[in-house]
């Protein structure tokens, strides 16, 4: 790998890094050089998968669980106890549902917005000492959101509070990125279409659904993993110091 990719030396933190895009994520990251930390709520997924992905280089597991303010606590204070600084925050943890409007309950709006939105402002808050140690002129700590396309087009589909939370995590990506500079904190967020997870399996396993979802994407295909990966390689290693404030999509064009 060449050494503008590089991430040798460097402490990363991916949240939800036990399946779907965060495991994308993480592997990439440790094929690049990084020690990784994984985080979930489900304790057995988390040593599992940190096991798996430890063939790759140096992962850890963490469980957390990121539904209230508590939960992002507790993950910086474990976080404290095993590092000196962290380089690369990946907020990627994330939830969508799905109803019909005339239906769609308060409770699945205010959880998809606690854990899309407040719940990634929480562990910025709450890792910002660790990201501050990390950050220098010569190469900045770097924050990744994991936003979605559904935070810029209208096509939302039946999950109403999903869009407007990618949209208002967007929004703070771009208010934090303008405020974190002056301490050498890059923000940028990454804004998938759509790529295989447990999020998108009741596509992926539908092939009606998969055909109509799949003929709205310009490249007429779902993302692979190694295409997330070597984008969050190059938003974490030199290929991405002098970057913030940007909303990436990587969509096949379905943003077009
Ligand atoms: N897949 C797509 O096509 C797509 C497109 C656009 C954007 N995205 C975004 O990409 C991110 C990852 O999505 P995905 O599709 O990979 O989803 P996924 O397969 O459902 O994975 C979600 C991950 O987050 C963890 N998680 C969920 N709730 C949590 C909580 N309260 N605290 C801590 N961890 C929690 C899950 O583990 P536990 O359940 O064990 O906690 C899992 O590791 C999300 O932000 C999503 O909105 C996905």
């Amino acid at each position: 790998m060449h050494s503008y990719f590089s991430l040798q030396g460097r402490t990363a933190l991916v949240t939800g890094g036990t399946r779907g895009i965060g495991r994308m994520i993480a592997q990439g990251l440790l094929e690049a050089g990084a020690r990784v930390f994984i985080c979930a709520r489900d304790a057995e997924a988390c040593h599992e998968t940190a096991s798996e992905l430890s063939a790759f280089g140096e992962c850890h597991a963490l469980v957390a669980d990121l539904s209230s303010e508590d939960g992002a606590k507790a993950l910086a204070a474990a976080l404290e106890q095993r590092i000196e600084q962290l380089d690369i925050l990946v907020n990627n943890a994330g939830t969508t549902w799905g109803a019909p409007l005339e239906s769609y309950p308060v409770k699945g709006w205010e959880k998809v917005m606690q854990l899309n939105v407040t719940s990634v402002f929480s562990c910025i808050q709450q890792l910002l000492p660790l990201l501050r140690k990390a950050g220098n002129d010569a190469s900045p700590a770097r924050v990744i959101n994991i936003g979605s396309v559904a935070g810029i087009t209208s096509h939302g589909e039946d999950a109403y509070a999903y869009g407007p939370s990618k949209a208002a995590l967007h929004q703070l990506s771009r208010m934090l990125a303008r405020e974190l500079v002056a301490e050498h904190i890059n923000v940028n967020v990454i804004a998938p279409g759509r790529f295989p997870s447990k999020m998108t399996r009741f596509i992926a396993n539908d092939p009606d659904a998969m055909a109509r979802d799949t003929a709205l994407i310009p490249m007429k295909r779902w993302g692979r993993g190694e295409e997330m990966a070597a984008l969050a390689i190059s938003l974490a290693s030199t290929a991405g110091a002098y970057m913030t404030g940007n909303i990436i999509p990587i969509d096949g064009g379905f943003h077009l």
